[in-house]
């Protein structure tokens, strides 16, 4: 399978603490000098391009908590062959740093929300604030880092009562909202069986509310979702199927972990390790042949269950 969409996670830090993501301390953080800096990220990104590589998303983490993040976005956006320059955020520092993303080359952006009211977004993510989200999520529209997506983790019994409202936020706006099934990773795996609800549950109950959605042919960037378009709406809605869908057909995708781990694939095993070569002077062809060989994983099937622990490790 080709692979034409990097994720790049740039740190495993994050502001934030969401239920179904970290427990309520947060995981150990990796020490700086594990982490990689932009310059090698640079290398990585330039060896990716060797092997079909066209999209790059920056995640975490939380990729704003990492400084001077709009030097990598510079760095990355001079690559001519990178056409699709990302960044999936919790949206809390995006106002401070929207602009200089955008100045630095930055495409557009993903945001998590996955709720409206600020009492739920505050017990959801342990106590973050809604109104700088929205703040963030104007600005970027402002500044055109567009298609903007918003992603919602859809959890029953927390903002299944608010699936329409949210899906109403691409009405009057060109917003992208995406309903993103709940995963059993970290701490979700003890309440996933109450909590879950299908992609498909999720488009009936629209349906039910709005009538027949039309489907959308191509959004920028369009990866595992199907995009819909409410009838009259400016913006789409989506739906990714993480657990009861078949999105592995279409991955065409690469993850590259704050601490310069490739991983194939979310649900499988076989990482390749590249902050070892990065450091001791690969160049890049040998870089591309490390790469070729990550490739080469992926084909094999995906065990059902993930490995890993909590995916801000992997951004996502
Ligand atoms: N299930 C689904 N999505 C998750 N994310 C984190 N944990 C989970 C989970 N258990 C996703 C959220 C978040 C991104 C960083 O990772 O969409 O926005
Ligand atoms: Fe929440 Fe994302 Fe941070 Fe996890 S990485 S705590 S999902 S904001």
């Amino acid at each position: 399978m080709g692979v034409s969409y990097l994720r790049v996670s740039v740190t495993d830090r994050c502001n934030l603490r969401c239920r179904y993501c970290l427990p309520p301390a947060g995981v150990k953080p990796v020490a700086h000098e594990e982490v990689l800096r932009f310059e090698e990220i640079a290398r990585v990104v330039r060896a990716a391009i060797r092997v079909g590589v066209r999209k790059v998303r920056l995640t975490g983490g939380e990729p704003l908590v990492r400084k001077h993040l709009s030097r990598l976005v510079a760095k990355l956006a001079e690559l001519d062959l990178v056409d699709d320059l990302s960044l999936t955020t919790n949206g809390i520092f995006l106002a401070e740093q929207a602009k200089e993303l955008k100045v630095a080359g930055l495409h557009r952006v993903n945001v998590s929300l996955d709720t409206l009211d600020s009492e739920r977004y505050r017990f959801i993510t342990r106590g973050g604030e809604l109104a700088r989200v929205w703040e963030g999520i104007e600005l970027a529209l402002e500044l055109g880092l567009e298609p903007v997506k918003l992603n919602v983790v859809v959890i029953k019994g927390f903002n299944e009562d608010e699936l329409v409202k949210l899906a109403s936020l691409s009405l009057e706006r060109p917003l992208h909202v995406r309903f993103i099934e709940l995963m059993p990773f970290g701490p979700a795996r003890a309440w996933f069986r109450e909590a879950f609800l299908s992609a498909a549950a999720v488009r009936a109950q629209l349906e039910k509310h709005f009538g027949p959605l039309l489907e959308v042919k191509k959004l920028r960037g369009a990866g595992p979702a199907c995009y819909h378009r409410i009838p009259g709406a400016q913006g789409t809605v989506g739906f990714i199927a993480g657990m009861s869908g078949h999105i592995c057909f279409s991955c065409n995708r690469l993850r590259l972990s704050a601490t310069g781990m490739l991983h194939p694939c979310l649900f499988g095993k076989g990482e390749v390790d590249l902050k070892g070569p990065l450091r001791a002077g690969a160049g890049e062809e040998e870089l591309v042949r490390l790469l070729a060989q990550a490739i080469a994983l992926k084909r094999s099937r995906p065990s059902s269950l993930p490995e890993i622990d909590h995916l801000s490790r992997l951004g996502g």
